[in-house]
């Protein structure tokens, strides 16, 4: 039986991958390999919807890719691959821009969110249209599942959108993908601000945990974290959402659950806790980073690895926009 198909991604906008696309995807997507011909992606054209320094984007194009294969992504089981490498994604996402309405777009609340600082007159029209491009890497693959964290989840109802709609309008093309998220490990919380989702852009460096951070700065972000004041150590992620993310990070590092590290920690203040929790840390990031950090030594293997991964998604992709565009009614270059 042939396997379905399957793709994610992610933006290649800083040095390294935090616990947030770890913990949120990155471990789903090594999980998923085995029974998904898997597509995993390195989203540089979104990368670019923001501005970025171009040495820097290639760098951190390449520590992506490094940081895929250190935390299990196989590159002989998985199709692994630059967006950029692959031209039917932006040729696809103008096809979709097109039937797109302007107001479905505003209605994106990731674009809302990152221009609520600077204000929209200074965004790029590419940040504006950014969820039609990962519509369009999604729709590309035809696959049944996109393993993401809670925070795609609009940009998932888009896509479905689109996709239902370029079908009816024109004939079945895209199969509509199911978002996979899985509810413990669909929002990683920030460590200074427990409120707020883990991310890059955060204001304060300490509030996140990179795979690529040395062991004492991963110690020491832990044992700065925000908590409270009450000093037990239980799970409440109202009243608690400091103490509750450690614990929630500490139970997916450590397949222990919730209730047996709150009686592990009973009668113990939060010390312990950060302690332990820095120690686990330390001992499950190392070896990806060791790893990772190898793998970049050799930028020219890296880069024959991702030419082989966009060889095995420009075969799909080709197929799927050559469909769409005999659907859309483009006439076919003569050869
Ligand atoms: P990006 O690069 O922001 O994040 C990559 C993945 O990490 C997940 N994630 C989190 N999960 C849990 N807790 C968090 N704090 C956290 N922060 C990030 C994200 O949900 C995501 O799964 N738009 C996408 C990139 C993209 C894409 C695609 C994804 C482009 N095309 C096609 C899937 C399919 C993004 O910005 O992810």
């Amino acid at each position: 039986m042939t396997k379905p198909n399957l793709l994610s991604g992610m933006q290649p906008s800083a040095g390294s991958l935090h616990l947030g696309n770890y913990l949120g995807a990155l471990v789903n997507w090594a999980a998923m390999q085995d029974s998904y011909n898997a597509f995993y992606c390195i989203v540089d054209l979104h990368a670019i919807t923001v501005p970025q320094d171009p040495s820097e984007l290639r760098a951190n194009t390449r520590r992506t890719a490094a940081q895929y294969l250190a935390a299990g992504i196989d590159s002989d089981k998985s199709a692994l691959f630059v967006q950029s490498h692959v031209p039917a994604h932006a040729q696809l996402a103008w096809v979709l821009q097109c039937i797109t309405g302007m107001g479905e777009a505003g209605r994106m609340t990731q674009f809302k969110d990152k221009t609520q600082k600077n204000g929209q007159e200074s965004a790029s029209v590419g940040l504006f249209t950014y969820p039609i491009l990962q519509a369009a890497d999604i729709l590309l693959y035809q696959p049944k599942a996109v393993p993401v964290g809670e925070d795609q989840r609009q940009h998932l109802e888009l896509t479905r959108d689109l996709a239902m709609r370029f079908n009816s309008r024109f004939g079945d093309t895209f199969v509509i993908p199911e978002a996979h998220i899985l509810k413990e490990t669909a929002k990683i919380y920030d460590l200074q601000v427990p409120e707020a989702k883990m991310s890059k852009s955060a204001a304060d460096p300490k509030g996140l945990i990179n795979l690529m951070d040395e062991n004492n700065v991963i110690t020491k972000k832990i044992k700065s974290a925000v908590t409270d004041t009450e000093g037990s150590v239980r799970f409440d992620r109202e009243s608690k959402p400091g103490v509750s993310n450690l614990l929630g990070i500490f139970s997916l590092i450590s397949g222990e659950t919730i209730p047996a590290l709150e009686a592990r920690f009973e009668g113990q203040g939060y010390g312990a806790l950060k302690g332990e929790l820095a120690d686990a840390l330390v001992a499950h990031i190392e070896p990806i980073r060791n790893r990772a950090n190898e793998l970049l030594t050799d930028p020219a293997e890296l880069d024959r690895l991702l030419a082989e991964g966009a060889d095995r998604a420009n075969e799909l992709a080709e197929q799927t926009l050559a469909k769409v565009y005999e659907r859309i009614g483009f006439v076919r270059a003569a050869r």
